[in-house]
């Protein structure tokens, strides 16, 4: 049974070392599907601590970029990283985004939808901001069928009885569900995709260090008694396959989206 504590993102250094990286790989791969253009004016929904917001400042050659966030941590992260040389960063929601209408050429969620509470409404403001023919994009883990990057630490804490919350819209990263929000907001050739990414770990010690920050983990963890929290490092210890050198590679899922205004 979860229990009902929302998932807080409290720790922007924290963030960067277990997730930041995560979406770094993954949204590099992102990227190279979506392949935008030079020089738009981009808004970062959800940009968190800045980690995909600092992908599309070195690899998209944006005009401009604006971050949105509700978590101060996450700002407060995300204002200290080179990208902020160009990009800017100020709190706020998906569900009513503090910009004018029209005033941006593409708009992305990086892993976020599962997290707007309303993810059409999410969407449709994303449509609101955008100019005529702009373009909105996403991506999130396949979490619900197991493409989360922890996967295999969630298996062993759903097998103890104890999973950690999900996000409060989870479902809505399902392709048929993102193709229906786009679709539904309004943009036209929507497509969709899946894909796969992978991150390698020095030693078991550093991917249970790593994991241990993942923030609905964390907050799961720190609710189990010792014996518990140590019974799956133990088990999942045992379950993993490390190279000759020690290193374990973990995979992970994830669906995508893009569409645009029409003109
Ligand atoms: C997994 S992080 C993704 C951050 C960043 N986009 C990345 O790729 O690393 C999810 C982010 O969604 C933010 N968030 C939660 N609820 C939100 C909402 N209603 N609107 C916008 N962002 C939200 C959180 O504060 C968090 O920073």
């Amino acid at each position: 049974m979860t229990d009902p504590t929302p998932i807080r993102f409290d720790d922007g250094a924290g963030y960067e070392r277990m997730m930041g990286t995560w979406s770094r790989i993954a949204g590099g791969v992102f990227l190279d599907w979506l392949q935008p253009a030079p020089g738009l004016r981009w808004v970062d929904v959800g940009c968190g601590n800045g980690a995909f917001t600092e992908l599309l400042v070195d690899r998209c050659a944006p005009k401009s970029v604006h971050g949105i966030d509700p978590s101060d941590a996450q700002l407060e992260f995300a204002r200290q990283r080179p990208a902020a040389r160009l990009a800017r960063f100020a709190k706020g929601g998906a569900e009513a985004l503090p910009f004018e209408h029209g005033q941006f050429d593409a708009a992305a969620m990086a892993l976020v939808i599962f997290f707007v509470p309303d993810p059409a409404q999410g969407v449709r403001e994303m449509a609101r901001v955008l100019r005529p023919g702009g373009g909105a994009c996403a991506y999130a883990w396949d979490i619900l069928e197991g493409g989360f990057p922890l996967e295999p630490l969630l298996a062993e804490m759903r097998a103890e009885g104890q999973p950690p919350n999900l996000p409060p819209s989870a479902g809505a990263e399902r392709l048929d569900s993102l193709q229906k929000l786009w679709t539904e907001a309004g943009f036209v050739d929507v497509h969709t995709t899946q894909f796969s990414v992978q991150r390698t770990f020095e030693s078991f010690d550093e991917l249970w260090e790593i994991a241990m920050l993942g923030t609905s983990i964390r907050q799961k963890m720190a609710s189990l008694p010792d014996e518990v929290r140590h019974r799956l490092k133990e088990r999942l210890r045992s379950r993993q396959a490390p190279d000759a050198a020690g290193r374990i590679t973990w995979n992970a899922r994830a669906n995508a989206v893009k569409g645009r205004l029409k003109g």
